[in-house]
């Protein structure tokens, strides 16, 4: 069973491409499998810092073959931008197949993000790349995929009549419209880029399966962001938890090994929703400063707090996580004393589960127990057993309370910032 899964657990940003980099030195391939170019994953190799939002975080591994797989909602303008940037800093970027099932992210889909925002009764501070509506549209059928990128006449066709039904919408609601074939121009470019990559990718990941090759799923957002399963309506547009991986890149459950669940050492969210564990003060600006907290996509500061054991055991929980990776535990160095939210107190009762309604969410008092800091720089630590006494406790707290095995410790940004637990 050669297809491990990796995930991110909290409301993403936990270190996901930084990881995936990591664990990609003896893995053959890395399949991104939803979300698409809302995703901001940071790579750093030496003094290079690389942000990816498409292309699966394995591109930095010679060898390593990387898929867009059916799952994604894929802006082909963005996706020929990302890979054109990657290769002008001297990256091959050659090793990468789309899948001909993805669906495409077009601007009148963005456009139709902004909208539904500026009109929402409560927005969701999305990150604005039409993420949500091009998920509508695949579950309307009216969507256009990675296998019309290769037929100019279809997609032409598919392209102006969507775009004129999104016009339709935009003179309802008083907005710009759409220059259509002002628009299709741009498309016809970056789909001629994107032709040849172009696969059946659910069959390049079987055969890879069969030969008993190593595959690694990339997860994009968090668990708490998962359509389904997270703080709806304040969550992504897709299933972000790892069984999201076999519909999402066509990977049968029993091919799957180990979930890894990748977990900040405390908590950040970006956007709107709620949050119970976030703080408002000294605490929440020390950790945004030295955590570096801005949006790796839209550039947002993002919201922070303290860890939150119940709403990660959640989401371990529904991903199967059995390798927790914890990131980012140098963060809090500087602390005199670290929180940690172990339950739930809502209109007096106490739980330990994670409610469904947001109104319930807001209303949250988390239930704290203090943890002592270690007041010593980690990000030198290249080992567990130099970790300091207090750091050490409180990652075994972290996996006691979350009910899984910490498997990898990161550090810092960089690859050497990473050992075995
Ligand atoms: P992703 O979306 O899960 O891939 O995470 P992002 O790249 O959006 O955000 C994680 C940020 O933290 C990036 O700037 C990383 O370079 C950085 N980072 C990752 N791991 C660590 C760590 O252990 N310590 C510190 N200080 N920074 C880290
Ligand atoms: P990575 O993969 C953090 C958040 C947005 C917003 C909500 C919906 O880098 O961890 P969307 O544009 O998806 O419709 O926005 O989801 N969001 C993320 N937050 N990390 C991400 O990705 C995110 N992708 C989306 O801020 O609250
Ligand atoms: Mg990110």
């Amino acid at each position: 069973m050669p297809v491990d899964i990796l995930v991110g657990t909290q409301w993403g940003d936990e270190g996901k491409g930084k990881l995936i980099d990591v664990l990609t030195g003896d893995v053959d391939m890395v399949v991104r499998f939803q979300g698409g170019n809302n995703a901001g994953h940071t790579v750093e190799i030496g003094s290079e810092r690389y942000v990816l939002h498409l292309v699966p975080s394995g591109i930095f591994r010679p060898g390593v073959r990387c898929v867009i797989g059916n799952g994604l909602v894929v802006d082909p303008i963005a996706l020929v931008e990302e890979l054109e940037g990657i290769r002008a800093r001297g990256i091959a970027a050659d090793n990468l197949e789309l899948s001909d099932r993805a669906q495409l992210i077009f601007i009148y889909h963005k456009r139709a993000d902004a909208l539904n925002e500026k009109g929402a009764v409560r927005k969701i501070g999305t990150t604005g790349r039409g993420i949500g509506p091009a998920y509508c549209d695949k579950m309307r059928r009216s969507g256009i995929r990675g296998c019309d990128l290769c037929k100019p006449e279809i997609l032409s066709a598919k392209f102006r009549a969507e775009a004129a039904r999104y016009n339709k919408i935009f003179a309802e609601a008083g907005a710009e419209l759409i220059d259509i074939e002002k628009e299709l121009a741009l498309v016809l470019e970056a789909a001629a880029k994107l032709a040849p990559l172009v696969r059946n990718t659910a069959y390049t990941i079987a055969q890879a399966v069969k030969e008993g090759k190593k595959i690694l799923c990339e997860g994009a957002q968090g668990g708490l962001l998962d359509v389904d399963h997270g703080t709806y309506p304040f969550v992504t547009s897709s299933n972000t938890i790892s069984g999201g991986a076999c519909t999402g890149a066509g990977i049968p459950p029993t091919a799957v090994r180990n979930v890894y669940g990748v977990i900040k050492a405390y908590t950040t969210r970006v956007g709107e929703g709620p949050f119970p564990t976030e703080l408002f003060d000294a605490d929440g600006e020390l950790l945004r400063a030295r955590g570096r907290e801005f949006g790796a996509t839209t550039g947002r500061p993002r919201r922070c707090g303290w860890f939150d054991a119940v709403a990660s055991r959640y989401s371990c929980m529904l991903s199967g996580v059995n390798k927790l990776v914890v990131t980012k535990l140098d963060v809090l160095d500087e602390f005199d004393e670290i929180a940690v939210c172990t339950a739930y107190e809502i209109d007096g009762v106490r739980t330990t589960e994670f409610p469904a309604a947001v109104e319930d969410l807001e209303k949250v008092k988390p239930v704290y127990e203090m943890m002592p800091g270690w007041k010593t720089a980690l990000d030198a630590v290249t080992s567990a057993d130099q970790l300091p006494e207090n750091a050490r406790k409180y990652l075994a707290r972290m996996a006691e309370l979350i009910g899984a095995d910490i498997e990898i410790i990161s550090v810092g940004p960089r690859r050497d910032q990473t050992f075995k637990a």
